[in-house]
């Protein structure tokens, strides 16, 4: 058989709690393993590769140089932009530098979780770092959102085989998140809906209305205001969801979450 070149990937942590590596390392349809050895060529990922230090940094060096525009990068983590973005170094250089000449010179980027996205947690009042997304710290790059804390690594699979299908990112809304991810609010999909139109809300934690899976809107819910496909993707092989395991969303994929949805509990 003809061997068959895998489309390489390089994965970027700045400013991140590594949530959504951990969320890669539970994919599951596929798996990371069959992600990393059988579809991607992994080429560097400071979490998962075995190299480290200055072989390490030659890896993600020798793919810029060597196949400028053809590789996916992938970033985890806000960049912070205050004092020349001195707030985050990796082998001696700046979260924003590494980021425009890795993003700026690959096919297409992926900014995973809501803190690459749109600065995150790292960004909430008063945002010390001066911490941004991606798109925002390398101005005409081409960037697909997929926010969320973390991201669901289901979407993550989508988009990247969708750019390998299709030759191109798919549709996105206003956020630059994809359609097909983030076109619905949780609300309209959630399987508590009909206990909100009926009015039959959680009062207090434990009750009688929490123990029937009544909604959770009085308690803080933010799915009427969240996009994301939570309620039908779920997680950790379909197994749940926040809302379903009887805590309201906190509206973990919309900008700013953490300054415009707080407080999180209403009770
Ligand atoms: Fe909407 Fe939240 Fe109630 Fe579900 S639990 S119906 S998302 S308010
Ligand atoms: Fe986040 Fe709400 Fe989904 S908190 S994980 S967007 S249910």
């Amino acid at each position: 058989l003809d061997e068959v070149k895998r489309p390489t990937l390089v994965w970027l942590e700045f400013q991140d709690c590594a949530g959504d590596t951990e969320a890669l390392l539970r994919a599951a349809n596929p798996t990371v393993a069959e992600l990393i050895l059988d579809i991607l060529s992994v080429d560097y990922h400071e979490t998962v590769m075995a190299a480290a230090g200055f072989q390490a940094e030659e890896a993600l060096a020798k793919v810029v140089r060597e196949q400028k525009g053809k590789y996916i990068a992938i970033v985890e983590g806000s960049i912070p932009m205050k004092d020349a973005g001195v707030y985050c170094c990796i082998a001696g250089r700046s979260a924003v530098d590494i980021a425009r000449e890795v993003c700026g010179n690959a096919l297409a980027t992926v900014a995973v979780g809501t803190c690459a996205s749109y600065g995150g947690l790292p960004a909430a009042r008063p945002n010390p770092t001066g911490a941004v997304g991606v798109s925002q710290a390398v101005p005409g790059a081409k960037v697909v959102n997929l926010p969320g804390c973390p991201l669901n690594a289901d979407n993550l699979t989508a988009t990247v085989v969708h750019y390998l299908v299709f030759n191109k990112l798919p549709a996105t809304d206003a956020l630059g998140r994809p359609l097909f991810a983030y076109g619905k609010r949780i609300h309209d999909n959630c399987e508590r809906r009909a206990h909100f139109d009926a009015g039959q809300y959680v009062e207090s934690w434990g009750d009688p209305a929490h123990a029937k899976g009544h909604c959770l809107y009085k308690m803080g819910c933010k799915g009427p205001e969240t996009y994301h496909n939570c309620p039908t993707q779920k997680f950790n092989e379909k197994t749940s969801w926040p809302v379903a395991s009887g805590h309201g969303c906190c509206g973990c994929s919309q900008p700013q979450f953490w300054d415009t949805m707080t407080p999180i509990y209403h009770r």
